[in-house]
């Protein structure tokens, strides 16, 4: 028989896709580029299913049943180009190429319309979850055409993480949609990471605890509404103690956060949207902080690195405040980075429901957590709602622990310990309920020098102010 599918690229992301395909009993064709790597899988995990290797593009081709599906999992960029270069002429209408690397959506727009073009279809695919997710069951983001997604769906939905039975995949919407909410998948995915790193690094000053207490804390956040895969792995993390050391494992790490660019491409994006992601911006920002190491030597020489106390006289109402500030802003990042989806999925016609994505997140993903099932209660009862931060269920949350978080802020502030992430997540939600901003002085500004215009509170239209003559006002 032939195979269902193929997976060219068989580093570990794709061995272990080809694996949890054919372990759920699809025929699953293998290729790498050099061919030492397909032995390797078919020798290691052939009993696990139903493998057919090619040694060449041209065999591997030639064992998929038509309409061919063909996952192509190389490293984004000139890698995919080319992989995609050398399938095209081997495939015939209607056949479909799958992309599920971290691609960027422009990228995937292009090579969508270039292979539509050629009568085939095109599907990037964001997968999250690791190199375990991809073998037991990621989150699977399509995008691409109806068309491809009859044959993938039943394919992807089969491998996917279930969560109350519920498959983590759906059909995101045409060409770059599903790379671009992986995208803004991984820029909350950032967020979260940032809002759990100042919620420690503020534990550690304020109860001046070993790495390993502080796992501890988490560990019971655990527990409650912050449930979630990120706060489950801090726990361990901090909780790790260096073997050659016997330091806290935190202690021994550089503090120099890396980034593969995926953060970066969401804020990028962002900007262009015009939509204000800034707990995102502000978590790659911080990443970005960390890595300048010659800077920040020389601001600890210039100014020193003391801070001052955080003056905790109650540990319990602290670690409360903490928490709420992390849930409050934590809020704040998933109600701005699902203002992008929308946002993307306006300006490039995707129609994306962002309540499915909330869904297809629950399992597998990196930002797994129990909170996202309230997102998606949120937008199934009102699918216009003008933000998340307004449902009601998520208003009362940020309300209650609003106290909390201005606490944590100021103290943050008074001595000297960064929290950017829940700083400007706090500045966000006043900024957003508040009545007048001085947004109007700067329309002022932008008048008085450069004739810009301004619109008024009281009726229609634009003006201008003769600023330099009789201070006049005429309709613009
Ligand atoms: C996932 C992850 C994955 C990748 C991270 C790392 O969803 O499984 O997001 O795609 O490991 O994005 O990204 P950085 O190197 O940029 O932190």
């Amino acid at each position: 028989g032939k195979a269902q599918i193929g997976v060219t690229g068989l580093a570990v992301m794709g061995r272990n896709l080809a694996r949890n395909l054919a372990r759920n009993g699809f025929t699953v064709a293998v290729h790498n580029r050099s061919p030492e790597r397909t032995r390797t899988l078919v020798a290691d995990h052939g009993d696990e299913g139903t493998f057919i290797p090619g040694e060449t593009l041209e065999e591997f081709v030639a064992s998929l049943e038509r309409p061919r599906a063909v996952i192509v999992m190389v490293k984004a960029g000139g890698p995919t180009d080319a992989v995609i270069d050398e399938l095209v002429p081997l495939l015939e209408e209607g056949d479909i190429v799958i992309d599920c690397g971290n691609a960027h959506f422009a990228d995937t727009r292009r090579r969508e319309e270039a292979l539509r073009a050629k009568g085939l279809h095109f599907v990037g695919t964001g997968v999250s979850g690791g190199e375990e997710g991809a073998l037991l069951g990621p989150s699977i983001m399509p995008g691409g055409s109806k068309e491809s997604y009859a044959k993938l769906g039943p394919m992807f939905e089969a491998i996917s993480a279930k969560v109350d039975g519920t498959a983590c995949c759906v059909h995101v919407g045409p060409d770059g949609a599903g790379h671009f909410v992986k995208m803004v998948h991984n820029g909350i995915e950032y967020a979260d990471m940032q809002l759990i790193a100042e919620a420690y690094d503020l534990l550690r000053e304020g109860l001046n605890a070993t790495p390993a207490e502080i796992g501890e804390i988490f560990e019971t956040w655990n527990q409650g509404d912050l449930e979630s895969f990120l706060i489950e792995i801090t726990a361990q993390v901090l909780k790790h103690t260096d073997a050659e050391t016997g330091k806290g494992f935190v202690d021994i790490v550089l503090d120099q956060a890396e980034q593969k660019g995926t953060g970066r491409w969401t804020v990028q994006s962002a900007l262009d949207l015009g939509v204000p992601i800034t707990g995102i911006a502000e978590a790659t920002f911080a990443r970005s902080i960390s890595g300048h190491a010659d800077q920040r030597a020389a601001a600890a020489r210039t100014f020193g690195s003391s801070v001052g106390s955080l003056e905790v006289t109650d540990r319990e109402q602290f670690i409360e405040d903490v928490r709420a500030a992390l849930y409050a802003s934590k809020v704040v990042a998933y109600a701005q980075g699902f203002d992008q989806v929308i946002a993307g999925s306006e300006e490039y016609g995707w129609g994306i429901d962002p309540g499915a994505m909330a869904t297809i997140w629950r399992g597998g993903c990196i930002i797994r957590a129990r909170f996202l099932n309230r997102i998606r209660e949120a937008y199934d009862a009102d699918p216009k709602l003008p933000s998340l931060l307004v449902a009601p269920y998520f208003a009362e949350a940020v309300q209650s622990g609003v106290d909390s978080w201005r606490r944590v802020v100021s103290a943050s502030a008074s001595a000297g310990i960064p929290a950017p992430a829940f700083s400007s997540s706090l500045a966000y939600y006043d900024a957003l309920r508040r009545d007048r901003l001085p947004a109007a002085l700067i329309q002022g500004l932008r008048d008085n020098f450069g004739a810009h215009t301004y619109r008024r509170t009281d009726r229609d239209g634009s003006f201008h102010t003769q600023w330099s003559g009789d201070k006049s006002e005429t309709p613009a």
